[in-house]
């Protein structure tokens, strides 16, 4: 089964969205492996997003990133990663999907709400930034053969 990093970013902490924001998640099936509250801090930050330095966007990013607390959760399912990006929706939420996360709840590209891994590549990279090995717990729900077929 796909794992994926998920952070609820300082927007949405900030706008009282943590539960909204899991909730979706949740309801959708995805399975919650791991999850905490936590301040990232500027080194952290600068690693989770090395991919985007130089970029116009970088010091805001990382400005906006370490400006108050996020959670950060792992989460699992067959397809995990797509499935999260789609139900996140696109970067920019004035482009994105109604329904989908940064729609219902953003309007601007810089506090679109909420990061997820954007590829098998980039999950295995930002997981273990987050989280130790034994912070990911491997387990089933009752409900597993009801979402997953
Ligand atoms: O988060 P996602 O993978 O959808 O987008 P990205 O292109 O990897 O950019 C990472 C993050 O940088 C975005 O989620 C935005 O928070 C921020 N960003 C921004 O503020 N302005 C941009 N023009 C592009 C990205
Ligand atoms: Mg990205």
């Amino acid at each position: 089964m796909e794992r994926t990093l998920v952070i609820i970013k300082p927007d949405a902490v900030q706008r009282g969205l943590i539960g909204e924001i899991i909730a979706r998640f949740e309801r959708r099936g995805l399975r919650i492996a791991a999850l905490k509250l936590m301040q990232i801090d500027e080194p952290l930050a600068r690693r989770h997003y090395a991919v985007h330095e130089g970029k116009p966007f970088y010091e805001p990013l990382i400005r906006y990133i370490t400006s108050s607390p996020v959670v950060v959760m792992v989460l699992e399912g067959n397809d995990a990663i797509e499935i999260v990006r789609r139900t996140m929706g696109a970067t920019n939420p004035a482009e994105a999907a109604p329904g989908t996360i940064r729609a219902d709840f953003g309007l601007e590209i810089g506090r679109n709400l909420v990061h997820g891994s954007d590829g098998p590549e980039t999950a295995a990279f930002e997981v273990p930034l987050f989280f130790t090995e034994d912070e990911i717990l491997s387990y089933e729900r009752d409900t597993d053969r009801w979402i997953f077929e």
